[in-house]
Protein backbone atom coordinates (compact mmCIF):
# COMPACT_ATOMS: atom_id res chain seq x y z
CA UNK A 1 0.00 0.00 0.00
CA UNK A 2 1.13 3.74 -1.01
CA UNK A 3 0.69 4.61 2.59
CA UNK A 4 3.73 3.16 4.04
CA UNK A 5 5.81 3.85 1.60
CA UNK A 6 9.07 5.94 2.13
CA UNK A 7 9.27 8.57 -0.83
CA UNK A 8 12.62 9.62 -0.06
CA UNK A 9 13.97 6.08 -0.40
CA UNK A 10 11.87 5.39 -3.29
CA UNK A 11 12.94 8.55 -4.88
CA UNK A 12 16.52 9.44 -3.93
CA UNK A 13 16.33 12.29 -6.02
CA UNK A 14 13.55 13.63 -3.89
CA UNK A 15 16.22 14.16 -1.10
CA UNK A 16 17.87 17.61 -1.87
CA UNK A 17 16.04 18.02 -5.82
CA UNK A 18 17.48 21.33 -5.90
CA UNK A 19 21.30 21.09 -5.35
CA UNK A 20 22.57 17.58 -4.78
CA UNK A 21 22.14 15.15 -7.55
CA UNK A 22 22.38 11.48 -6.92
CA UNK A 23 25.12 9.41 -8.38
CA UNK A 24 23.16 6.10 -7.34
CA UNK A 25 19.80 5.65 -6.69
CA UNK A 26 17.41 3.29 -5.56
CA UNK A 27 15.20 1.42 -7.88
CA UNK A 28 11.51 0.80 -7.26
CA UNK A 29 10.77 -2.72 -8.03
CA UNK A 30 10.36 -4.09 -11.74
CA UNK A 31 8.07 -6.91 -13.11
CA UNK A 32 10.36 -9.34 -15.18
CA UNK A 33 14.16 -8.48 -13.82
CA UNK A 34 16.03 -9.06 -16.75
CA UNK A 35 14.00 -7.92 -19.34
CA UNK A 36 14.84 -4.60 -19.43
CA UNK A 37 17.45 -2.74 -20.89
CA UNK A 38 20.13 -1.20 -18.46
CA UNK A 39 21.27 2.23 -18.84
CA UNK A 40 24.89 2.98 -17.88
CA UNK A 41 26.30 4.45 -14.48
CA UNK A 42 26.11 7.64 -14.12
CA UNK A 43 29.53 7.63 -12.79
CA UNK A 44 30.84 6.33 -16.27
CA UNK A 45 30.12 9.95 -17.82
CA UNK A 46 33.13 10.21 -19.84
CA UNK A 47 35.52 13.73 -18.43
CA UNK A 48 35.42 15.60 -21.71
CA UNK A 49 33.58 18.23 -23.24
CA UNK A 50 30.85 15.59 -24.52
CA UNK A 51 30.82 14.78 -20.66
CA UNK A 52 30.09 18.19 -19.47
CA UNK A 53 26.76 17.92 -22.25
CA UNK A 54 25.44 14.79 -20.67
CA UNK A 55 25.98 16.07 -16.88
CA UNK A 56 24.15 19.38 -17.72
CA UNK A 57 21.76 17.29 -19.67
CA UNK A 58 20.91 15.24 -16.10
CA UNK A 59 20.37 18.38 -14.80
CA UNK A 60 17.90 19.63 -16.35
CA UNK A 61 16.43 16.40 -17.12
CA UNK A 62 16.00 16.04 -13.27
CA UNK A 63 15.59 19.71 -11.86
CA UNK A 64 14.59 21.51 -15.14
CA UNK A 65 13.20 23.74 -12.51
CA UNK A 66 16.58 24.97 -12.04
CA UNK A 67 18.42 24.54 -14.93
CA UNK A 68 15.95 24.97 -17.44
CA UNK A 69 13.98 27.77 -16.08
CA UNK A 70 13.28 30.01 -18.31
CA UNK A 71 11.67 27.30 -20.72
CA UNK A 72 9.26 25.87 -18.05
CA UNK A 73 5.73 27.77 -16.90
CA UNK A 74 4.99 25.21 -13.94
CA UNK A 75 6.18 23.08 -11.25
CA UNK A 76 7.05 20.06 -12.77
CA UNK A 77 10.52 18.48 -13.98
CA UNK A 78 10.86 15.56 -16.70
CA UNK A 79 11.38 13.45 -14.14
CA UNK A 80 8.01 13.96 -12.63
CA UNK A 81 6.70 11.73 -15.61
CA UNK A 82 9.79 10.39 -16.87
CA UNK A 83 10.76 8.63 -13.74
CA UNK A 84 14.13 7.50 -11.98
CA UNK A 85 16.56 10.00 -14.55
CA UNK A 86 14.39 8.57 -17.36
CA UNK A 87 15.20 5.46 -17.20
CA UNK A 88 12.26 3.65 -15.80
CA UNK A 89 10.42 1.08 -17.83
CA UNK A 90 6.99 1.89 -18.12
CA UNK A 91 7.99 5.68 -17.75
CA UNK A 92 8.43 6.47 -21.12
CA UNK A 93 12.16 5.28 -20.40
CA UNK A 94 14.81 7.94 -22.84
CA UNK A 95 16.63 5.08 -23.78
CA UNK A 96 13.84 3.83 -25.60
CA UNK A 97 12.56 6.55 -27.25
CA UNK A 98 15.97 7.78 -28.59
CA UNK A 99 16.55 5.34 -31.47
CA UNK A 100 12.96 5.74 -32.33
CA UNK A 101 13.05 8.98 -33.86
CA UNK A 102 12.18 10.79 -36.31
CA UNK A 103 9.08 8.98 -36.40
CA UNK A 104 6.01 9.76 -37.55
CA UNK A 105 3.54 11.06 -34.95
CA UNK A 106 -0.67 10.61 -35.54
CA UNK A 107 -1.20 13.37 -33.53
CA UNK A 108 0.74 15.76 -35.44
CA UNK A 109 -0.08 13.67 -38.95
CA UNK A 110 3.85 14.14 -39.55
CA UNK A 111 6.78 13.09 -39.06
CA UNK A 112 8.65 14.43 -35.08
CA UNK A 113 12.01 14.74 -34.81
CA UNK A 114 13.22 13.90 -31.05
CA UNK A 115 14.56 17.79 -30.87
CA UNK A 116 10.61 18.73 -31.80
CA UNK A 117 9.12 15.87 -29.19
CA UNK A 118 11.20 17.41 -26.25
CA UNK A 119 9.79 21.18 -27.53
CA UNK A 120 6.46 19.67 -27.26
CA UNK A 121 6.94 18.08 -23.48
CA UNK A 122 8.16 21.79 -23.03
CA UNK A 123 5.47 23.67 -24.41
CA UNK A 124 2.60 21.26 -23.37
CA UNK A 125 3.99 19.12 -20.24
CA UNK A 126 6.22 21.78 -18.41
CA UNK A 127 3.41 24.36 -19.67
CA UNK A 128 6.73 26.52 -20.94
CA UNK A 129 8.08 27.89 -24.41
CA UNK A 130 10.12 25.44 -26.46
CA UNK A 131 13.96 25.89 -26.35
CA UNK A 132 15.30 26.09 -30.22
CA UNK A 133 17.68 23.56 -31.13
CA UNK A 134 20.40 26.13 -30.71
CA UNK A 135 20.31 26.33 -27.16
CA UNK A 136 22.57 24.67 -24.22
CA UNK A 137 19.32 23.18 -23.38
CA UNK A 138 18.47 21.44 -26.44
CA UNK A 139 22.16 20.10 -26.93
CA UNK A 140 22.50 18.95 -23.25
CA UNK A 141 19.00 17.32 -23.06
CA UNK A 142 19.50 15.55 -27.00
CA UNK A 143 23.59 14.53 -25.34
CA UNK A 144 21.88 13.45 -22.53
CA UNK A 145 19.58 11.13 -23.79
CA UNK A 146 22.67 9.64 -26.78
CA UNK A 147 24.28 8.71 -23.39
CA UNK A 148 21.67 6.97 -21.65
CA UNK A 149 20.81 5.06 -25.04
CA UNK A 150 24.47 3.42 -25.16
CA UNK A 151 24.34 -0.01 -27.25
CA UNK A 152 20.14 0.23 -27.96
CA UNK A 153 20.49 -0.23 -31.72
CA UNK A 154 18.91 2.32 -33.74
CA UNK A 155 14.93 1.58 -35.12
CA UNK A 156 14.05 -1.19 -32.58
CA UNK A 157 11.37 -1.05 -30.25
CA UNK A 158 12.44 -2.14 -27.06
CA UNK A 159 10.57 -3.52 -24.12
CA UNK A 160 9.11 -0.85 -21.46
CA UNK A 161 9.00 1.42 -23.99
CA UNK A 162 6.14 4.40 -23.46
CA UNK A 163 3.79 3.51 -21.04
CA UNK A 164 1.72 -0.10 -20.46
CA UNK A 165 -1.66 -0.46 -21.84
CA UNK A 166 -4.38 -0.38 -20.22
CA UNK A 167 -8.23 -1.77 -20.93
CA UNK A 168 -11.33 -1.25 -19.59
CA UNK A 169 -13.54 -3.72 -18.27
CA UNK A 170 -16.28 -1.01 -17.59
CA UNK A 171 -17.67 2.67 -18.23
CA UNK A 172 -15.36 5.12 -16.39
CA UNK A 173 -16.83 6.75 -13.52
CA UNK A 174 -15.06 9.59 -11.73
CA UNK A 175 -17.01 8.81 -8.16
CA UNK A 176 -14.84 5.80 -8.05
CA UNK A 177 -11.81 7.17 -9.30
CA UNK A 178 -12.24 9.85 -6.62
CA UNK A 179 -12.32 7.38 -4.16
CA UNK A 180 -9.27 5.88 -5.50
CA UNK A 181 -7.29 9.50 -5.21
CA UNK A 182 -8.35 9.88 -1.94
CA UNK A 183 -7.31 6.20 -0.99
CA UNK A 184 -4.14 5.87 -2.73
CA UNK A 185 -2.99 8.92 -4.41
CA UNK A 186 -3.94 12.36 -1.65
CA UNK A 187 -1.41 11.45 1.12
CA UNK A 188 1.36 12.03 -1.76
CA UNK A 189 -0.79 14.75 -4.43
CA UNK A 190 -2.25 16.44 -1.66
CA UNK A 191 -6.04 17.74 -1.40
CA UNK A 192 -6.99 19.71 -4.68
CA UNK A 193 -3.90 18.18 -6.36
CA UNK A 194 -1.86 20.63 -5.56
CA UNK A 195 0.90 18.84 -4.83
CA UNK A 196 3.57 19.88 -1.60
CA UNK A 197 6.32 21.76 -1.76
CA UNK A 198 9.98 21.10 -0.92
CA UNK A 199 10.51 22.36 2.90
CA UNK A 200 12.61 25.30 1.75
CA UNK A 201 9.89 26.37 -0.80
CA UNK A 202 11.81 25.72 -3.84
CA UNK A 203 10.16 23.22 -6.15
CA UNK A 204 8.13 20.14 -4.94
CA UNK A 205 8.83 17.18 -3.54
CA UNK A 206 5.12 15.21 -4.66
CA UNK A 207 4.18 17.14 -8.20
CA UNK A 208 0.44 18.84 -8.35
CA UNK A 209 -1.74 16.69 -10.66
CA UNK A 210 -3.70 19.75 -11.64
CA UNK A 211 -4.56 23.08 -11.06
CA UNK A 212 -1.76 26.13 -12.01
CA UNK A 213 1.47 24.60 -11.62
CA UNK A 214 0.54 21.23 -13.57
CA UNK A 215 0.70 20.15 -17.21
CA UNK A 216 -1.53 22.02 -19.54
CA UNK A 217 -4.61 20.96 -21.48
CA UNK A 218 -2.92 20.18 -24.83
CA UNK A 219 -0.01 18.22 -23.03
CA UNK A 220 -0.50 13.88 -23.53
CA UNK A 221 -1.53 13.19 -20.30
CA UNK A 222 -4.26 15.14 -20.71
CA UNK A 223 -5.55 12.10 -22.30
CA UNK A 224 -7.28 10.26 -20.03
CA UNK A 225 -5.97 6.67 -22.16
CA UNK A 226 -2.59 8.02 -21.98
CA UNK A 227 -2.67 9.10 -18.04
CA UNK A 228 -4.47 5.87 -16.67
CA UNK A 229 -1.11 3.98 -18.39
CA UNK A 230 0.95 6.00 -17.05
CA UNK A 231 -0.66 5.85 -13.80
CA UNK A 232 -0.87 1.89 -14.30
CA UNK A 233 3.23 1.04 -14.72
CA UNK A 234 3.99 3.98 -12.15
CA UNK A 235 1.69 4.99 -9.31
CA UNK A 236 1.35 4.93 -6.91
CA UNK A 237 4.75 5.83 -6.35
CA UNK A 238 7.23 2.78 -5.76
CA UNK A 239 4.14 0.73 -6.15
CA UNK A 240 3.28 0.36 -10.43
CA UNK A 241 1.56 -2.32 -11.72
CA UNK A 242 -0.99 -2.67 -8.09
CA UNK A 243 -4.15 -0.75 -9.26
CA UNK A 244 -6.45 -2.65 -11.62
CA UNK A 245 -6.56 -0.82 -15.29
CA UNK A 246 -9.90 -0.08 -14.35
CA UNK A 247 -8.89 1.88 -11.42
CA UNK A 248 -5.74 3.37 -13.24
CA UNK A 249 -9.19 4.49 -15.47
CA UNK A 250 -11.07 5.63 -12.74
CA UNK A 251 -8.81 8.10 -11.42
CA UNK A 252 -7.30 9.08 -14.57
CA UNK A 253 -11.02 9.96 -15.67
CA UNK A 254 -11.30 11.90 -12.37
CA UNK A 255 -7.93 13.84 -12.63
CA UNK A 256 -8.72 14.58 -16.23
CA UNK A 257 -12.35 16.26 -15.21
CA UNK A 258 -9.88 19.13 -12.71
CA UNK A 259 -9.33 22.20 -13.56
CA UNK A 260 -5.13 23.31 -15.15
CA UNK A 261 -3.86 25.63 -17.60
CA UNK A 262 -5.18 25.84 -21.18
CA UNK A 263 -3.99 24.44 -23.86
CA UNK A 264 -1.38 27.12 -25.16
CA UNK A 265 -2.05 26.11 -29.11
CA UNK A 266 -5.69 27.71 -28.55
CA UNK A 267 -4.45 31.41 -28.26
CA UNK A 268 -3.45 33.90 -30.84
CA UNK A 269 0.33 34.27 -29.26
CA UNK A 270 1.46 30.57 -29.61
CA UNK A 271 -0.12 30.06 -33.10
CA UNK A 272 1.13 33.11 -34.44
CA UNK A 273 4.80 32.11 -32.87
CA UNK A 274 4.35 28.11 -33.14
CA UNK A 275 2.12 27.69 -36.60
CA UNK A 276 3.64 24.30 -36.54
CA UNK A 277 2.94 23.39 -33.16
CA UNK A 278 -0.36 21.95 -33.08
CA UNK A 279 -1.82 19.32 -31.00
C1 LIG B 1 3.56 15.96 -17.34
C2 LIG B 1 4.37 14.82 -17.72
C3 LIG B 1 5.59 15.03 -18.60
C4 LIG B 1 6.66 15.85 -18.39
C5 LIG B 1 6.87 16.81 -17.25
C6 LIG B 1 7.58 15.62 -19.48
N1 LIG B 1 7.07 14.69 -20.32
FE1 LIG B 1 7.99 13.88 -21.94
N2 LIG B 1 6.34 12.75 -22.32
C7 LIG B 1 5.21 12.71 -21.55
C8 LIG B 1 4.24 11.82 -22.16
C9 LIG B 1 2.86 11.49 -21.61
C10 LIG B 1 4.85 11.30 -23.32
C11 LIG B 1 4.27 10.31 -24.30
C12 LIG B 1 3.73 11.06 -25.48
C13 LIG B 1 2.94 10.17 -26.39
O1 LIG B 1 3.30 9.00 -26.57
O2 LIG B 1 1.94 10.66 -26.91
C14 LIG B 1 6.18 11.92 -23.39
C15 LIG B 1 7.10 11.65 -24.37
C16 LIG B 1 8.42 12.06 -24.35
C17 LIG B 1 9.44 11.58 -25.23
C18 LIG B 1 9.25 10.50 -26.30
C19 LIG B 1 9.06 9.16 -25.65
C20 LIG B 1 8.86 8.04 -26.63
O3 LIG B 1 8.93 6.88 -26.19
O4 LIG B 1 8.64 8.30 -27.82
C21 LIG B 1 10.60 12.24 -24.91
C22 LIG B 1 11.96 12.05 -25.53
C23 LIG B 1 10.28 13.16 -23.84
N3 LIG B 1 8.95 13.02 -23.51
C24 LIG B 1 11.17 14.02 -23.24
C25 LIG B 1 10.85 14.89 -22.19
C26 LIG B 1 11.77 15.85 -21.65
C27 LIG B 1 13.20 16.06 -22.09
C28 LIG B 1 11.09 16.50 -20.66
C29 LIG B 1 11.58 17.67 -19.82
C30 LIG B 1 12.09 18.80 -20.56
C31 LIG B 1 9.76 15.93 -20.58
N4 LIG B 1 9.64 14.97 -21.54
C32 LIG B 1 8.79 16.28 -19.65
C33 LIG B 1 5.00 13.37 -20.37
C34 LIG B 1 5.86 14.30 -19.82
C1 LIG C 1 4.31 8.00 -2.19
C2 LIG C 1 3.91 9.23 -2.82
C3 LIG C 1 3.01 9.14 -4.04
C4 LIG C 1 1.80 8.48 -4.16
C5 LIG C 1 1.07 7.69 -3.11
C6 LIG C 1 1.33 8.75 -5.50
N1 LIG C 1 2.23 9.53 -6.18
FE1 LIG C 1 2.04 10.23 -8.09
N2 LIG C 1 3.92 10.98 -8.00
C7 LIG C 1 4.72 10.99 -6.87
C8 LIG C 1 6.00 11.58 -7.23
C9 LIG C 1 7.17 11.84 -6.29
C10 LIG C 1 5.93 11.88 -8.60
C11 LIG C 1 7.03 12.44 -9.46
C12 LIG C 1 8.04 11.36 -9.77
C13 LIG C 1 9.44 11.76 -9.45
O1 LIG C 1 9.70 12.95 -9.35
O2 LIG C 1 10.27 10.85 -9.27
C14 LIG C 1 4.60 11.52 -9.05
C15 LIG C 1 4.10 11.73 -10.33
C16 LIG C 1 2.79 11.59 -10.71
C17 LIG C 1 2.21 12.06 -11.95
C18 LIG C 1 2.94 12.75 -13.10
C19 LIG C 1 3.42 14.12 -12.72
C20 LIG C 1 2.32 15.08 -12.41
O3 LIG C 1 2.47 15.80 -11.40
O4 LIG C 1 1.29 15.11 -13.09
C21 LIG C 1 0.88 11.72 -11.92
C22 LIG C 1 -0.15 12.01 -12.99
C23 LIG C 1 0.64 11.02 -10.68
N3 LIG C 1 1.81 10.98 -9.96
C24 LIG C 1 -0.58 10.48 -10.30
C25 LIG C 1 -0.76 9.70 -9.16
C26 LIG C 1 -1.96 8.95 -8.89
C27 LIG C 1 -3.19 8.91 -9.75
C28 LIG C 1 -1.74 8.30 -7.69
C29 LIG C 1 -2.68 7.36 -6.96
C30 LIG C 1 -3.11 6.19 -7.72
C31 LIG C 1 -0.41 8.68 -7.22
N4 LIG C 1 0.15 9.50 -8.15
C32 LIG C 1 0.13 8.28 -6.03
C33 LIG C 1 4.38 10.52 -5.61
C34 LIG C 1 3.27 9.78 -5.32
Amino acid sequence: MGQNLNPQKIRASLVTPALSLPTTFVQTQITNPGKYFIPPLVANIPNDKFGDMVRLGRHIFVNTQKYAKRYVGNGLNCTSCHLQEGRKPYAAPIWAAYGMYPMYRQKKRSVVTYQEQIQDCFIYSLDGIAPTLDTPEMKALVSYSKWLSRGVPINVEFPGRGFPHVQRSQDLDPKRGKIIYETRCMMCHRKNGQGQKNKNGEGYMFPPVWGSDSYNKGASMQRIKTLAEFIKGNMPLGAGFTLSDQAALDVAMYIWLQDRPKNPKKSFIMDFFYPNMSH
